[in-house]
């Protein structure tokens, strides 16, 4: 691509791409199977209105990649959702620009929050990692109930007690973090086992949604605490 990306805070001009935006979330979601949450383009609206949200995009108006913010627990917990980008402008760095910037507004805005994002992909855990965000269990994340309520598997992260699902937890404490290097580096060691772990986590959280109509356990399954 040889035009120049912007990426900055989205604002009430940027509604008409809600459409688009919402239109891409749901395809992408569709073709990895585990997917992200579909928001309705109101509600994507509303946030480039109240200035919660980082838009990309080319000289020209083309839409690149965007992401938003969402606060819970009284504003104690802060996480950067919906992080997407057009295939035709994947693998050239703009979902790292758009985490930079979604990350140093949500500091901006919450300043004293617990930022955290979940994700099935080692492409944003390794962007995470590379922003000081380090690997957490679900249980040092919001206990919101409004947040849990929404996520997109919310059968199996039940049937887990909500201790595990198919996403991986990461978490950056303000009051209390590694230095981003720190965090880069212990990805770069790591990264074959995160992604092993989420392989394997997948297939066998596929396995039990498979299974979830058919009668009993299997004693494996027991094993597995699946
Ligand atoms: C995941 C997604 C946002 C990545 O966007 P992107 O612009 O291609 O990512 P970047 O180019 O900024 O890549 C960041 C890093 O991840 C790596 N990466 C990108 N895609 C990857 C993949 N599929 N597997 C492993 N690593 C990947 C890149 O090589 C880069 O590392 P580098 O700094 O060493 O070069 C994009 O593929 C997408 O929109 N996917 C569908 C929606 C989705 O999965 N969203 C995430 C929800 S948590």
């Amino acid at each position: 691509m040889d035009q120049q990306i912007l990426i900055r805070v989205a604002n009430s001009t940027d509604v008409h791409y809600s459409i688009t935006i919402t239109n891409e979330m749901e395809s992408s979601a569709q073709a990895r199977g585990t997917g992200i949450a579909k928001r309705s383009p109101e509600y994507v609206a509303k946030k480039m209105e109240e200035g919660k949200a980082v838009i990309a995009h080319t000289e020209d108006g083309t839409w690149v990649g965007f992401c938003y913010i969402e606060a819970w627990g009284h504003d104690q917990f802060v996480a950067n959702s919906g992080l997407i980008v057009a295939p035709a402008f994947r693998k050239s760095g703009v979902a790292k620009q758009i985490k930079k910037r979604i990350f140093d507004l949500s500091r901006e805005k919450y300043p004293t929050a617990k930022i955290f994002g979940l994700t099935t992909g080692l492409a944003v855990m390794k962007i995470n990692s590379e922003l000081g965000y380090e690997p957490v269990t679900y249980s040092e994340l919001t206990d919101d109930e409004q947040f849990w309520a929404a996520c997109v598997n919310y059968d199996t992260l039940m049937s887990k007690e909500r201790k595990n699902c198919f996403c991986t937890a990461m978490l950056y404490d303000p009051a209390d973090h590694y230095e981003p290097e720190e965090t880069a580096e212990d990805f770069k060691v790591h990264s074959q086992l995160y992604e092993r772990f989420m392989n394997v986590k997948k297939s066998r959280l596929l396995k039990l949604l498979k299974k979830k109509n058919s009668s009993q356990k299997s004693i494996l399954q027991y094993f597995l605490s699946l």
